[in-house]
């Protein structure tokens, strides 16, 4: 495996403002909520902390707000699996764009 070299020396450099905060649009929030938390436990094709995204999506294929709604409150369906925690402090919009 090649050693990548690690930067010995870093400079900060502290810019006059502040660099404005993103604003995330509706249109991106699924694809952020999805990268940032589900894909945590989620992968597309394999087995993670919980079962794969294919899997998922073949059981929710026409039903996005049937998933926005069992992620807020998820019941336990599968005895290898451990539970999978309430995705309930997103907003419903988020939620059901994560699903779409
Ligand atoms: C901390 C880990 C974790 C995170 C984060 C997580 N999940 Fe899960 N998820 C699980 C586990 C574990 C299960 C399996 C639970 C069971 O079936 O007993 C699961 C199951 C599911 C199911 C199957 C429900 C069913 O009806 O069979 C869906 C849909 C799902 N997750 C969607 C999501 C989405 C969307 C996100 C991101 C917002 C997400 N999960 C984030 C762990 C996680």
């Amino acid at each position: 495996m090649p050693i990548l070299p690690i930067p010995m020396q870093l400079t900060l450099i502290f810019l006059d403002e502040p660099v404005p905060s993103r604003e995330i649009k509706g249109s991106e929030k699924g694809k952020i909520a999805y990268l940032c938390i589900c894909t945590g436990c989620h992968t597309y094709s394999g087995r993670m902390i919980g079962p794969p995204v294919q899997i998922i999506q073949t059981l929710y294929m026409d039903n996005p707000r049937g998933l926005a709604d069992c992620i807020a409150n998820p019941v336990k369906k599968r005895d290898d699996y451990p539970e999978m925690p309430p995705q309930n402090y997103l907003d419903e919009e988020t939620r059901l764009a994560v699903a779409e």
